[in-house]
């Protein structure tokens, strides 16, 4: 399963960059904002650290419009994935930018449906939302689920993004339903390297090599 990064801050994409086990990333606009930073710069920091798909959001509603403002962005780096979200205006946006090679990911899914639509669209990724769905008590991870089994029985070209992920055991349930990809959060990323038993261990390890030295 790929991995990629939840966030527009370039710290913590180069931390985890670092670790070797980071494919892409991904932002929306509320991640830009966060960031307290002109865009351009965000997005020239990050393509300068990422050489794997890096997805950028658009923000206009209209699909003229989106198709417009996906061509900017793709002026940024040939890696750049146009983030549309899952609307009329998005299909209609979606089918515009895939027949023209340029790679989409569909944001905001919520639905089995939603996501066939998606596919059929020409989207290259479609990004259902778990957390989200986990929020108003419906299962996230059966969307996913749903999704994988649609994008097999008619062997679509595109890759599931599991997106809204909360904790590690979404990380976890991605892989083991054989989900293409995960895009997951700084703090979630950490947890998931991290085990009580690892750092017991460690620490008797280095204690008892200490005492053979003594
Ligand atoms: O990948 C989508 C993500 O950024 C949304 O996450 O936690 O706002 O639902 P969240």
């Amino acid at each position: 399963m790929k991995i990629f990064l939840d966030t527009a801050n370039i710290e913590k994409i180069k931390e985890a960059a670092s670790w070797g086990i980071l494919d892409g990333v991904t932002t929306n606009p509320t991640l830009v904002s966060k960031e307290g930073k002109d865009f351009e710069q965000v997005v020239r920091e990050i393509l300068e650290v990422i050489k794997g798909p890096v997805s950028l959001e658009v923000v206009s509603t209209q699909w003229k419009a989106m198709v417009e403002e996906a061509k900017k962005l793709r002026t940024y780096g040939e890696n750049v994935v146009i983030k549309i979200p899952m609307t009329e205006d998005g299909l209609k946006a979606t089918k515009a930018l895939s027949s023209e090679g340029i790679p989409v990911n569909v944001t905001l899914i919520f639905s089995p449906a939603q996501a066939l639509l998606a596919a059929k669209a020409g989207a290259k990724y479609l990004s259902p939302f778990i957390g989200r769905l986990d929020d108003i008590s419906s299962y996230g991870m059966r969307l996913v689920e749903d999704i994988l089994t649609i994008v097999d029985n008619y062997g679509f070209n595109t890759e599931v993004i599991v997106a809204s992920v909360r904790h590690p055991m979404h990380v976890l349930e991605a892989a083991l339903l054989g989900a293409h990809i995960a895009t997951v959060p700084y703090e979630v990323l950490k947890k998931l390297i991290k085990h009580p038993l690892t750092d017991i261990g460690l620490e008797r390890f280095l204690k008892d090599w200490e005492k053979m030295k003594k």
